[in-house]
């Protein structure tokens, strides 16, 4: 099992998710957060002369799942989360070692 943590930007969220769920993935934990990549966010320009504005706003998307359904969720968030623009986003891809569903106990592959 791999968790795919994706920070994507707010407004490709609803395509991300459309897209996931049209290829049967349906669990997610969906997190507001600020970041920045390699930019260091964005540089404005105001009355008072120029500024940065270090972490911007983004959305962080995790999902659990089989490690074989990893490339089709990746390429999923990929495509939807593209704009082109500098700040679309990072894939991360981690190791999980195990997952219990609480209701039932069921454990790993049978809880995801
Ligand atoms: N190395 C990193 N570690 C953790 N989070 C990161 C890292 N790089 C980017 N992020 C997260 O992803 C968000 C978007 O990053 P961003 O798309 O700007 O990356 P980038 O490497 O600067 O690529 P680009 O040149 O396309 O902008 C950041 O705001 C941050 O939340
Ligand atoms: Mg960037």
């Amino acid at each position: 099992m791999k968790k795919v943590e994706a920070i994507i930007r707010e407004e490709r969220l609803d395509a991300v998710k459309k897209a996931l769920e049209k290829n049967s993935y349906f669990g997610m934990t969906v997190s507001q957060v600020s970041g920045r990549g390699k930019q260091m966010g964005i540089a404005l320009q105001w009355r008072a002369g120029e500024y940065r504005v270090d972490l911007l706003p983004k959305i962080k998307l995790e999902l659990v799942v089989l490690d074989e359904d990893v490339p089709q969720v990746v390429e999923a968030i990929t495509i939807n989360a593209r704009t082109g623009e500098t700040g679309d986003g990072k894939i991360f891809v981690l190791p999980v070692e195990g997952v219990v569903r609480v209701r039932t106990g069921d454990r790993d592959e049978n809880a995801i």
